[in-house]
């Protein structure tokens, strides 16, 4: 019995004939609102863009020992990602094969089993159906796989990030990273032990479609304007503008700093080459925050030479990875994207911790921890809430029916402005729209396959 179930998609009369015509929806240099506001566009994007690519879903850390648990989505869809008694991650459907109820209630935990609220039914953390209150009242056998619980057929792990898919003919997750997966290594590598561990998360919710977010993860050219308070505030005790983005007040396209496109919807935003290349170089980007000249004057006495390139483990790495549709890494940040309807999404900044490896101590390491909670806390605070307001007031502007486009077409038309490198990697300026231009490709591309999708049962 194959333990795989391919599933149509909801709705029928997207199959054979394309509900919209998304090469004229989506051109080169422009985009039009129905992709922002359209409920049914949004009903397709949550089978052919959520489960028909790898979609983030959770961090391994989060679940550390044998039957963990926590609750995640994928897309809209409600997911237990649990690793099982043999170590295995596993994405567990969330809803009671009997009639539908969501299964665990609880955000996270450590259980063998789920036992459902509503009628009893229990389940094996593998999603075997394990037993049901008073089973003589059943003709059939309750052994049918059919009664397990649904599964993402794929899940696989990149050096602690757990992705899951539906789709059969996604590429290996590894290829499917390509070369993002090289900016993500040295996003890790920079920390002791070579990785990093997720703590608790800012969590917000904001009245516009998830794909605003998405278009906005590699964006350059809204920092000095959207950001200024952010950018006065980091900058007022400075005295000069030397602190945190303030690379982007003049002419940021004549700085080092550079976006990249690599495939598949992925991109990153690098500003490491703005930096002076010293030990103490990131530190001093940091604002200034309650308490850390005193955790900056003890690491001195404690480390001597040493201090400054442990500082640097609490600042914020100045790069944007972004994984589409729902994953950046930015910062010392694992932020996720949720959608929830076409015109909210939920935008989550899980923190990241460094861990113990030898070679700091671990007092070292709870300081550097502590001073990285704080600088973790400026960005979500201070400049995402600049963000979710520009992204809700797009929203608005998009009601406006009979102006139906918007821009993306910066740089584009300019010679030599964007490169296309020997790998098939895209680079342009820091401002730049190419990103944007290439991540849409990749939403079309999308859009325009009618995925083979599957979930899966334990046989
Ligand atoms: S809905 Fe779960 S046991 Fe009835
Ligand atoms: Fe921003």
């Amino acid at each position: 019995m194959t333990s795989l179930e391919e599933i149509g998609e909801p709705r029928p009369h997207l199959r054979g004939t394309p509900l919209y015509d998304w090469d004229y929806l989506v051109q080169e240099d422009r985009a039009h609102r129905l992709i922002y506001t359209d409920p049914a566009i949004f009903e397709a994007e949550m089978t052919r863009i959520f489960g028909g690519t790898w979609t983030y879903l959770a961090h391994e850390s989060e679940i550390p020992n044998v039957n963990d648990f926590i609750t995640r989505r994928l897309g809209l869809r409600p997911l237990i990602i649990v690793r099982d008694a043999e170590g295995k991650i596993r994405a567990l459907y969330n809803r009671c094969t009997h009639r539908g109820t969501t299964l665990c209630r609880f955000d996270k935990g450590n259980s063998k089993s789920f036992q459902c609220p509503y009628h009893g039914w229990n389940f094996l953390n593998t999603g075997r159906l394990r037993g049901v209150p008073w089973p003589d009242g059943y003709a059939g056998d309750m052994r049918d796989p059919k009664y397990n619980l649904a599964q993402v057929p794929r899940v696989e792990s990149y050096r602690g990030l757990i992705f899951g898919t539906l789709s059969l003919d996604s590429l290996p997750l590894i290829e499917h990273l390509g070369p993002i997966a090289t900016v993500i290594d040295e996003w890790l590598d920079r920390n002791p032990g070579s990785k990093v561990v997720v703590c608790e998360a800012n969590r917000f919710r904001f009245k516009a479609n998830w794909k605003l977010a998405y278009d906005n993860s590699c964006d350059g050219y809204h920092v000095a304007y959207s950001h200024r308070s952010l950018l006065e505030t980091e900058n007022r005790f400075a005295g000069e503008n030397a602190k945190g983005m303030a690379y982007y007040r003049n002419s940021p396209d004549t700085q080092p700093m550079y976006m990249r496109y690599t495939g598949h919807g992925n991109h990153y935003k690098d500003k490491r080459p703005n930096l002076e290349k010293r030990p103490g170089g990131l530190w001093a980007l940091e604002s200034a925050h309650p308490g850390m000249e005193h955790y900056e004057a003890d690491f001195i006495s404690r480390y001597g030479d040493r201090a400054f390139s442990l500082l640097d483990l609490a600042g914020s790495e100045p790069v944007n990875i972004n994984v589409f549709p729902n994953l950046s890494l930015l910062g010392n940040h694992i932020q996720v994207f949720e959608p929830v309807s076409v015109e909210e999404t939920n935008a989550i900044w899980y923190g990241t911790m460094i861990v113990d490896d030898g070679s700091i101590g671990a007092d070292g390491v709870r300081d550097i921890n502590a001073l990285r909670m704080r600088t973790q806390e400026g960005f979500p605070n201070f400049g995402e809430v600049d963000d979710i307001a520009n992204f809700e007031q797009i929203q608005r502007g998009l009601l406006a029916v009979e102006d139906e486009w918007v821009y993306m077409h910066r740089g584009l038309g300019i010679p030599n402005r964007v490169k296309t490198n020997a790998d098939g990697t895209i680079t342009a300026p820091a401002t730049d729209e190419a990103f944007m231009r290439e991540h849409f490709k990749e939403w079309k591309r999308l859009m325009q396959t009618r995925p083979n999708l599957a979930i899966r049962r334990e046989p």
